[in-house]
This record gives C-alpha cells, sequence and structure tokens, in this order.
C-alpha cells in the first residue's frame, strides 16, 4: 500500500469511527450516517411565498402595528425612515415626480440619475416582499420574524413609498392585490 493510500485509509476509518460515534441512530444505507429530515423541520424552511400570494400564511398586519417592530429590528441599518444607511434604502423618491414614487426605470430610461432605487419603485411583487423579509431580515436574526410581524413591515414599507394607504390592512388576501410601480418592468421566468 503507498503511502498516500495508508493515509486515505486511516483518515476513511477515522471517518467512520466518528460517524458511528455522532449518529444515535444509523439508517440503513450507503453511508451509515444521518437521517431523513422531520415534517417540522422541512415545514421551518418551506415558506416559499409566489407572486401570485400562494404560500402567504395567516395574520395580518398595518402601517402603525409594523412601525415599532421597524424601529426596534430595522431602522438600525435601514434608517429611520427608510432612507438607508448601513444596508439599502426601502424607501424611495423621486422629487420631480407627484406622487414622488414610481418605478425608478423610467427616470433611468430619462437619463436621471438622482433618484434611489428603493423597493418602492423597483420591487415587482409586494408578496415576493414579504417571503424576503420573513426568510433574511432582520439580516443578523433571521427567520424570527411572526407573520404578523412580517405583514406589519411589509405595510410600513408600503405605505411609506405611498403604494397602500396608511391603515391599510395586509393580509394573505390583500397583499397579491397591491400593484407595485415596477411591477411590468419585471418578466416572469420559470426556471
Ligand atoms: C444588521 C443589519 C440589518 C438589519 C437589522 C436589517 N437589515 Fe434588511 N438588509 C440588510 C442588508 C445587508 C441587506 C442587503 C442584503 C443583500 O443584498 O444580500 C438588506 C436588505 C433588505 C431588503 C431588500 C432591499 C432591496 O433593495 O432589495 C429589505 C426589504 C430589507 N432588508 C428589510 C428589512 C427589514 C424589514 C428589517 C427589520 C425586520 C431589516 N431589513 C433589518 C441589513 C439589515
Amino acid at each position: 500500500m503507498g503511502r498516500l493510500a495508508g493515509v486515505a485509509g486511516a483518515a476513511l476509518a477515522l471517518l467512520a469511527g466518528l460517524a458511528a460515534e455522532g449518529a444515535a441512530q444509523p439508517q440503513d444505507g450507503r453511508f451509515g450516517f444521518g437521517r431523513p429530515a422531520a415534517p417540522d423541520e422541512i415545514a421551518a424552511w418551506d415558506i416559499d411565498v409566489m407572486p401570485d400570494g400562494a404560500g402567504l400564511p395567516e395574520g395580518s398586519g398595518t402601517a402603525g402595528s409594523g412601525a415599532p417592530v421597524y424601529a426596534a429590528q430595522c431602522a438600525v441599518c435601514h434608517g429611520p425612515a427608510g432612507e438607508g444607511g448601513v444596508a439599502d434604502r426601502l424607501v424611495g423618491y423621486d422629487p420631480e415626480s407627484t406622487p414622488p414614487f414610481g418605478p425608478r426605470y423610467e427616470a433611468w430610461r430619462a437619463g436621471r440619475d438622482d433618484v434611489a432605487f428603493s423597493v418602492g419603485n423597483y420591487w415587482p411583487y409586494a408578496t415576493t416582499l414579504f417571503d424576503y423579509i420573513r426568510r433574511a431580515m432582520p439580516s443578523d436574526a433571521p427567520g424570527t420574524l411572526a407573520p404578523d410581524e412580517v405583514y406589519g413591515l411589509v405595510a410600513w414599507i408600503l405605505a411609506e413609498n405611498g403604494i397602500i394607504a396608511a391603515d391599510a390592512v395586509m393580509n394573505a388576501g390583500t397583499l397579491p392585490a397591491v400593484e407595485m410601480p415596477a411591477r411590468d418592468v419585471f418578466v416572469p421566468q420559470e426556471r
């Protein structure tokens, strides 16, 4: 046996030993370790919300219910008014249009570079905003927000962007009906 093969054999033996020690109930199978994911473990990851709203959970929120959550958990990175800070701007603003929100793309086509990108002017679906916030934010503790908190945060961001009324209730029924200013700039693609 060559020296390298001997080293590899020793490494494999060590791995096998670790696996036998670590796995409480080795499954019959190729490697003899691991276990099938439990349904509740799969459910914790199976939280996709599609553009049409499929997958939205029960619950609801308004800009008013989202504001304190935003102040406590988001403002530190995204700015108290969503104007951006160490992380992206969430509230867009075009000083030249009335209302001052709309697809950033139109201003870009007009050759203007003074309109900042934000959720308000380039995000295509309110539903996927929910999906993103629930799975990824706050970025230092993703997955910790309850559905009511996410509905409230989405409502706050949409209301600050002038897309929904300040008192509009966001839930699985109303969120898919929100028309984002940049909706038509995007083309859905099945991959
Ligand atoms: C510790 C800093 C931090 C905190 C706190 C935080 N975020 Fe973020 N957020 C980020 C970063 C960084 C990104 C950009 C991530 C990327 O591009 O991959 C981001 C991106 C986003 C985006 C996408 C913006 C875009 O332009 O595409 C949204 C929406 C968002 N965050 C919402 C929230 C909300 C709501 C909260 C509060 C629950 C929150 N964030 C808390 C750091 C943070």
